[in-house]
This record gives C-alpha cells, structure tokens and sequence, in this order.
C-alpha cells in the first residue's frame, strides 16, 4: 500500500487530532503517503482531499475538536453512495482509509470495506459506547471538563444550600454521567443502563442525607434518559423542589463538554490507535476496529464488534451508590 487515506466522523471528540497526526506520522515512517479526507464520508463523496506531508500535522496534538473537520453523511447507509465513495478514493489514488469515530462511522467503513476500500477504524467519541474496547478517544477529557464544570456548579449550590440537576451527554449511555458522578460527588446519579424511580432514588435519598446533615445537593443525570424516557433535569428539579422544600436549579452541560484540550490519556491513546491502525493497513489488514483492553492495544473484526452489546459497570455503580449516603 503506497497512499492510505484518513477522515473523522460523527461528534468530533478531543484527541481526535492527535490519532490524525498518529496515522500521518507512522504512514510516513513505512513511506506511505496520506491523504486527508475532510468533513468526513460527506468529504469522501465531494472529493474532499488535502495531501499531508511529515510536517502538515505540527501543532495539532494539544487541539480538541478535530483539524479534518467532522460531519454526518446520512446518504452513506445507501449502496450506490457508498460505491460511489470507494470509487472517488480509488481515483485519488487512496488504497486504504482510517476512520475515526463512533460506531455509527464504523458502519460506513464496514461497507466500504466490503466494497472493495479496506477501511481500519479508530474508536472516537466522548460516549465511550462502543463496544469491545474499553476506552474510547475523548472520554478522559470530556469527564475532566465535566468535573471542572460541575465543580463550579458546586461553590454556587453549597453557597445558597441548594440542589443542582445536572445533564451530561452521551448519546443513549450512561459511562459519562456515571463516572463524573462519582467525580463530583453526586447524591443522586441517572443513567438509562440502571432501573430508577426519582421519588426512591433522588428525592428520597435528598431527604435522607438532608437529615444527616448535608445542605447541598448535585444530581446527575444522563441526557440518555431525556432521550428514552422524555423526563428533563427541568422536571426533576421542580419535582425535588416541590417535595424536599430545598431550593433547586437544573442545567444542560451541552456541547461545551466536547471541546478542550486534550488529556494526556486522550493524546496517548490516540497517538496509540492511530499508529495501530496504519500497521494494520500496511499489513493488509481490512475491516477492522482498533481496541482497547485493559491497557493493551488490539484490534477486532467490525462486523463482530458491531453485533456485541456494552454493559454498564455494575461495580462502579453499585460503589457510587453506597459512598453517596
Ligand atoms: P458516530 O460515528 O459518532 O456514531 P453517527 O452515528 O452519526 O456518529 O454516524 C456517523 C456517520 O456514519 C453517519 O453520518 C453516516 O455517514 C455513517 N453511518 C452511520 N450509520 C451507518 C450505517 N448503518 N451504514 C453506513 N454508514 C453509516
Ligand atoms: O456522540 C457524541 C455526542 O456528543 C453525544 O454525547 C450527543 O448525544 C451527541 O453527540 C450530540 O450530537 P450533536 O453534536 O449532533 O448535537
């Protein structure tokens, strides 16, 4: 393989620039050329191309977002579309793709790969849903940027001896909101992947550590049961304000948890992923998702990767529970 190819896909996540600078650099290392393939499929069908040479990746590593741009390309679920992608890249010349992004990305290297453009992908999102590998691009420095936010959140509520409801992203999962729970020490924690009732588990449990002595009160919620259930952190602080007669506030973290810089465990793995999935191109290989388990880089056969389902950590959430009282 001479000339590899390398896009970003779906939400951009921080670190995303720095598996990019990754790829180019180890490319270039096995005298591999690289072409980068902006905003995404959408990029791969208008002919999106921009050559990168050893140094066109410099001052990108500590940037978050991603420098290739991102976008969703809903035409790419369509056959005819997808031939149309392997056909542009063949015509410039591109023999192999690394795409980085959530698992919907991966779908659209599966087929890619299947029509005849051998596609690695690298797992980027701040969610970390994807399943078969334990971490994905993003999520250190997102629940970073949540825990410093909600920090905040915390000087102002314990000030006033007031509860916050908070929403944290990720998509229909609740790894974000259950980890930074713990993070800021939330009293309550709400994510889609656990049974809950507000009246036991938040309201109940505000009344409880009320008695015990505590005056301010975080709640977390993951946006995933908005999503599913249509109940917003709106609704809930007014329910908790209305029943516990402690004064509550809600906010929607929103996008600015996607931004920042990137952690030192986002640029190392990225940096680790990206190097991954350029042997594996160089070696051949086609239609596979770079992973993480434990601390070790591997990887997987997509369409298995696809058909497997991600459990939330009992464990964890269990642990959250209990130190939360
Ligand atoms: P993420 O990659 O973060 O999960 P999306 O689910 O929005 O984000 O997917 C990103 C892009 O991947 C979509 O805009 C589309 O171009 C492509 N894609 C998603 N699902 C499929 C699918 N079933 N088949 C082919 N391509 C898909
Ligand atoms: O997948 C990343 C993510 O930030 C999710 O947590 C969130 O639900 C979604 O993307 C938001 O997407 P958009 O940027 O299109 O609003």
């Amino acid at each position: 393989m001479k000339k590899i190819g390398v896009l970003t896909s779906g939400g951009d996540a921080p670190g995303m620039n720095a598996a990019v600078r990754a790829v180019i650099r180890t490319a270039r290392y096995l005298d591999m050329e690289v072409v980068g393939v902006q905003y995404g499929y959408k990029g791969l069908l208008e002919e999106k191309f921009v050559p990168y040479d050893m140094r066109g990746v410099c001052d990108i590593i500590h940037r978050g977002g991603t420098k290739l741009y991102t976008a969703r390309c809903p035409e790419f679920k369509k056959e005819e579309v997808v031939r149309q992608a392997v056909q542009n890249a063949k015509a410039a010349g591109i023999e192999g793709l690394v795409v980085i992004g959530g698992d919907g990305s991966f779908r659209g290297a599966r087929d890619l790969s299947n029509f005849g453009l051998p596609c690695i992908a690298i797992p980027g999102t701040i969610d970390n849903d994807i399943v078969c590998t334990d971490y994905t691009i993003g999520f250190d420095t997102c629940l970073n940027t949540i825990q410093a936010l909600v920090d905040r959140l915390r000087d102002t509520i314990e000030s006033h001896s007031r509860c916050m409801v908070v929403e944290v992203m990720g998509a229909r999962a609740g790894y974000l909101t259950l980890n930074a729970g713990i993070a800021v020490g939330a009293t309550a924690i709400v994510i889609p992947e656990i049974p809950y009732d507000i009246d036991k588990n938040v309201i109940e449990k505000i009344k409880r550590t009320a008695a015990t002595g505590k005056h301010h009160f975080i709640v977390m919620v993951a946006e995933g049961v908005r999503m599913r259930d249509g109940i917003t952190v709106e609704e809930i602080a007014k329910k908790i304000e209305a029943e516990t007669a402690v004064e509550t506030r809600s906010i929607v973290l929103g996008h600015i948890q996607r931004g920042g810089s990137p952690s030192v465990r986002d640029r190392v793995v990225a940096s680790q992923m990206g190097h991954k999935a350029v042997h594996l191109l160089h070696e051949g290989e086609s239609n596979r998702v770079v992973v993480m388990h434990g601390e070790t880089i591997t990887d997987h056969d997509i369409n298995e990767a696809l058909d497997m389902s991600k459990t939330i950590d009992k464990d964890l959430y269990n642990c959250a529970m209990e130190i939360s009282l």
